[in-house]
This record gives C-alpha cells, structure tokens and sequence, in this order.
C-alpha cells in the first residue's frame, strides 16, 4: 500500500502542474488527468461530462478502457451509476452482482469488476464524474477514495480555468444564467477520419450545437448469436438527439452507407438520423463563401422559379391567413435581417389587423475566424408576454432558425410560431414546425427577392436559381479555378 501512496501523490504533482499549464488546450489536461489517475490506481479510468441538457454523459476521456466499452452506448446518468445525480461518491464493489450497472453485459465483458465513480462539481453543480476501473473484484479503501476525489476536485479546476479563462465578470455571470456549459465542446478529443467531418464540427459549433463524434455502436447484423456487422454513426447531437452519418461523393460508399442507415432505422426505429450527402454541406460552406463550391460565382441565373407576381400572390395570401389567425391578439412580426426585407415589407403591408414588427441580426459562419452565431442587433420591441411570429425568408438545414426560435422563446413570449416563404424541405437537418409556408423549393439555391449569393442579387423582383456549372466545381481534381 505504501507503494501506491507515493504513486498518488506522484499523480497529484502531475496533474496539478497540468491544469496550471496555460499552452495545452482543455483536451488534453483532461487527457493527461485521466492517464496519470489510472496509472496511478494501475487501473482504467474514464471522464464522463454531461451534455448541457443534462440528459446524457458522454465518454470525454479514458485510459484503459476497451472501445467497446466507450462505444457501449449514451450513458443516461439516471440509470447508470447516479454519481452525477445525487452529488455523492458510489463504490460497486463487484459489477456482476449489481443492479446499479446500466449495461450490466458489456461491462462484464469488458472484464471489469469494480468500479468508483466519483462526481466533478463545478459551481456546486454536478457536471459529470471520474470513473476508476478495476480488472479484479476490489474493496476501494479510503486512501483510494480521497485520491479519487482529490482528482475529481483538480479536473473541476481544471475546467474551470480554461472555460472562464477569457471571460469577464459580466460574461460570467451571463454564462451561468444560461446555465449552458457546453463542456463537451471544449473538452472532447475528436480525431476526425476524413477532413468533410471536421467542417461539420466546425458548422456545428458555429451554430452551437453540442456534438461527440461517433458516440455509439450499434449491432445491425447477426449470425446465430454473433454479431458481424456494425454501424457507427458520425456525429451524435445530444440536444437534439439526432445521430448523423455523413457521406462522402464516392458512390460506392453512399449506396453502402444508405443500407446500413436503413438497416439501423428498421431495427432501432426510436434512433433519428439523418444522412448528409458531402454536396450537401459544401452548399452549406458554400453559401458563406467558403468550400469548393464557393468559386462558383459568377454564373448568373439559370432559370426563374417564382415571378414577382406569383410571389406577391402567395405572400397575400399568407397575410390573409395570418389576419384571420391572429385577430385581436397583436402578434409581433419578427425577421432576420437581412434576406427578409422584402418579403416582409410586402407580408406586413398585407396584414389587416395590428402588429409590431422588428429586426434582428445575427452573425455568419466564417471558417476563417473561429466564430459563434451569436446576435449582433437584438430586436427592441419588448416581446414578454405576446405572441411572435418569426419571419424568415428562406429555411434550409433549419439550424440558423434552431438557435433563433431559442433566443426569442428566452424572452418570454406566449406563443412563438414561424413563418417562412421558402422551405427546402429536403435539406432540413433540425426540424421546426412551419407554421405558415410560402413555397416548398427544390434543392436548389436561390437569390432575389431580397436573397443573396456573397451580397450579390438581392435586388431582383423575382427569386431565380443560381446557375452553376455542376461539372467543373463538383469534380475537385484539376478543377481550374474561375476567372474572377
Ligand atoms: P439554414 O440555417 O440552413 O436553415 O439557413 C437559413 C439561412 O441561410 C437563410 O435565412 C438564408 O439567409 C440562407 N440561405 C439558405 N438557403 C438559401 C438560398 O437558397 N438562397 C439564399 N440564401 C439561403
Ligand atoms: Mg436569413
């Protein structure tokens, strides 16, 4: 025992000279804590965090631990050992014998005998734990439970350095109002596979949509009682509890990619994923500037979908509905600037009955600069209490519309319902309800009528589709880049 002594106090220099270590990104502090913590107890070990909902704890670190086991599946920490719950320490001596285990067959197999789990506070908070892992059936004694929980104490510092590392006191205070910690954006190790996917996290963080990348496993093919094929899927959003498989242009791949997602939706029908075609994120790049879709500018409009008339049509047609809908109640009319202004000014011209409206603002997706949607100009009219209807101009993966229809439910409206005059409906990565629909559009992009490509075409009376010549970008190798 003394020999182990000496060990954690060796583990406890480390890691405190780690977390005070101010060139290491959270990552790997976390990384080296559970590394040393582990060899320290000559045992595996793992860090959990929970998402910002609460609802899952994901693997954000481990040593030791077979992939099977960090692949077992999203820990739900109600059902799982409750450390992250009730704030205390658990010790299961013997896994096979406990009901406390939520997977009880994979932790079997996995070898493991008895466990520790600690929770990590952060601000009296419970955010997530230290699980320590033994091989053999073992009675933790109280100089191992001190040198957990002395760790678990070093991480909470630890993470709390670096995520208010920058931040002001008021940016603070902010922060733990939202009560949103987004630890896991911080604090996962991701090593992407392909450079495609790292660009997703990239847009996903944008949007700050919290993602662990190929969180679980699942069985989808059986022989007798052994399994012998399984599907990972890329990106899990735990907010919206939506897997992700993104798909890369060869088309061997996507025709076998697109059989296991059926597969995977026939056996485990209460799993949403969405499968995201390459094309369909560089678009999404695409229509900040970036990717290699980008260069294709220039190209003009290839065809008219929706005359000014047919427009301006379906858009009287939308403001009888919405009179009728809302009469007496004084609805407030918001857009996001700026693609908006046009459908708006002819939308609320329309209206019969009184309203407000205002505009916000938000920030766009740069790849340059590490960026977060944020609010740039937030609207003025004070909304508490009444009901809005959000008018946009166009929805496409619906993840702009995600982040604002949170921002405005924050505010405290009574009912918040959207209007959109355009929905690609084939592109929707996060659903919203619609609640009035001006068109539903092909997978195409479009400008006019207020919409842009790089600022340019807002001023046609019409909304066309911009030409693109679908060879010359698509294809990368050897692409000549168009003349500026
Ligand atoms: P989402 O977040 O993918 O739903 O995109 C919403 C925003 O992207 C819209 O408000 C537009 O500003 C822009 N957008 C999406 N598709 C198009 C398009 O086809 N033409 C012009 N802008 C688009
Ligand atoms: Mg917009």
């Amino acid at each position: 025992m003394k020999s182990r002594q000496s060990g954690y106090y060796k583990a406890v220099r480390r890691v405190s000279s780690l977390i005070s270590t101010t060139d290491k990104e959270l990552h790997e502090i976390l990384d080296g804590i559970i590394r040393s913590t582990a060899r320290a107890m000559t045992a595996s070990a793992s860090l959990l965090l929970l998402d910002s909902e609460q609802k899952n704890l994901i693997h954000v670190s481990s040593w030791g631990l077979p992939k099977s086991f960090i692949l077992k599946g999203i820990i739900d920490p109600k059902q799982s050992l409750k450390e992250v719950v009730t704030g205390e320490t658990v010790i299961i001596s013997n896994v096979t014998i406990d009901e406390r285990v939520q997977y009880p067959e994979t932790v079997n197999k996995s070898g493991i005998r008895s466990v520790i789990a600690v929770p990590i506070f952060i601000d009296e908070r419970p955010v997530g734990s230290i699980r320590v892992y033994t091989k053999e059936v073992y009675d933790f004694t109280n100089q191992d439970i001190n040198f957990v929980s002395t760790i678990a104490n070093l991480t909470s510092v630890a993470i709390d350095n670096h995520m208010l590392r920058d931040m002001t006191v008021q940016v603070r205070k902010e922060f733990k109002k939202e009560e949103n910690l987004s630890l896991l954006s911080h604090a996962r190790t991701a090593t992407f596979a392909h450079p495609s996917e790292k660009e997703f996290s990239q847009i996903l963080d944008f949007y700050n949509i919290e993602w662990v990348y190929e969180p679980s496993s699942f069985p989808v093919s059986w022989e007798n009682d052994r399994i012998t094929e399984m599907f990972t899927p890329d990106f899990y959003l735990p907010e919206l509890d939506l897997y992700i498989e993104l798909t890369t242009l060869k088309q061997s791949l996507v025709t076998i990619k697109n059989r296991k997602v059926r597969l995977l939706q026939r056996l485990y029908p209460d799993i949403n994923i969405t499968l995201l075609y390459k094309k369909d994120y560089d678009r999404l790049l695409q229509r900040f500037g970036y990717g290699p879709l980008a260069e294709s500018r220039g190209h003009g409009i290839s065809r008219v979908l929706y005359s000014s008339a047919e427009i301006q049509n379906r858009v009287n047609e939308l403001a009888a509905q919405i009179s009728a809908d809302y009469s007496g109640k004084n609805p407030i009319l918001i857009g996001v600037l700026r693609g908006v202004f046009c459908f708006m000014a002819d939308l609320m011209r329309q209206i019969t009955i009184p309203i407000g409206v205002d505009f916000m603002t938000i920030s766009r997706f740069s790849s340059e600069s590490i960026s977060k949607i944020n609010v740039i100009k937030d609207i003025s009219l004070p909304v508490e209490g009444k009901p809005v209807i959000l008018v946009e101009d166009i929805i496409d993966t619906g993840l702009t519309l995600n982040y604002i229809t949170r921002h405005i439910r924050g505010k405290g409206v009574t009912e918040l319902v959207v209007c959109a005059l355009f929905d690609k409906k084939a592109k929707r990565i996060i659903e919203i309800p619609l609640k009035y629909r001006g068109f539903e559009i092909p997978d195409e992009f479009i400008v006019g009528y207020g919409l842009d490509f790089l600022e340019e075409y807002r001023n046609l009376p019409f909304v066309g589709v911009l030409g693109r010549n679908e060879k010359s970008t698509e294809k990368r190798p050897g692409k000549r880049k168009s003349p500026k």
